[in-house]
């Protein structure tokens, strides 16, 4: 499959999916790196000719930079676009030019903590589980159907540090174990949901 990565930052999940497409662990050919960062260290992890980047705060307002970066990630025919670190809302019109096709990695185990600062929340609300989550993108923000998640359990002691540093570990090989799904045509949405051939998640 044809894979673009949107992302704002390091860029660990992205370099998690170049090694295994390096190893043969994926049949993917990443077709391109998107980010509102120019200098996101997740750029540098690959070669120039397969970089995207605007500032976002140069664009008049949020559909502008949207609709600059749904042509350029379109140019490239991905089969799926993966979120991976991605700070930014995607506006509906890009959602839907890529839903059903369209993924996000998120540092918790949705439906709890939607948004930001997922592991200080999950401490602050006392889970004795956190984890994270891969889900297919729609307009409300984290709120799409959930593919795949990896709990981990929230230890005495854990700072949202010690907690982030853990979910992230897991984070890499839950997003290869779905990408690699998706490559073999095993995932879609269907009516809201995600399905595994087929059947309901
Ligand atoms: C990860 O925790 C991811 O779940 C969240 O942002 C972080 C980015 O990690 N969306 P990286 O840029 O892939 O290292």
């Amino acid at each position: 499959i044809r894979l673009a990565v949107l992302a704002s930052g390091r860029g660990s999940n992205l370099q998690s999916i170049l090694d295994a497409i390096a190893a043969r662990a994926l049949d993917a050919e990443l077709v391109g790196v998107f980010s509102d960062k120019p200098d996101a260290p997740a750029l540098q992890r690959v070669p120039e000719p397969l970089r995207w980047a605007r500032k976002a705060r140069a664009y008049p307002e949020r559909a502008a930079f949207d609709a600059e970066l749904a042509d350029a990630v379109s140019a490239v025919r991905p089969d799926w676009v993966v979120c991976a670190g991605y700070m930014r809302i995607l506006g509906d019109a890009f959602v839907q030019r890529f839903r059903g096709r369209l993924l996000n990695i998120h540092p918790s185990l949705l439906p709890r903590h939607k948004g930001l600062h997922t592991h200080a929340r999950a401490l602050q609300a006392g889970d004795g589980e956190h984890g994270a989550s891969v889900h297919f993108v729609i307009p409300e923000l984290d709120a799409g159907a959930v593919i795949a998640q990896a709990p981990l359990p929230v230890l005495a002691g854990d700072s949202a540090e010690s907690l982030a540093a853990r979910v992230l570990q897991v984070e890499h090989p839950l997003l290869l174990a779905v990408l690699q799904m998706a490559a073999a045509g095993r995932i879609a949405e269907q009516a809201g949901q995600a399905t595994l051939d087929g059947q309901p998640l």
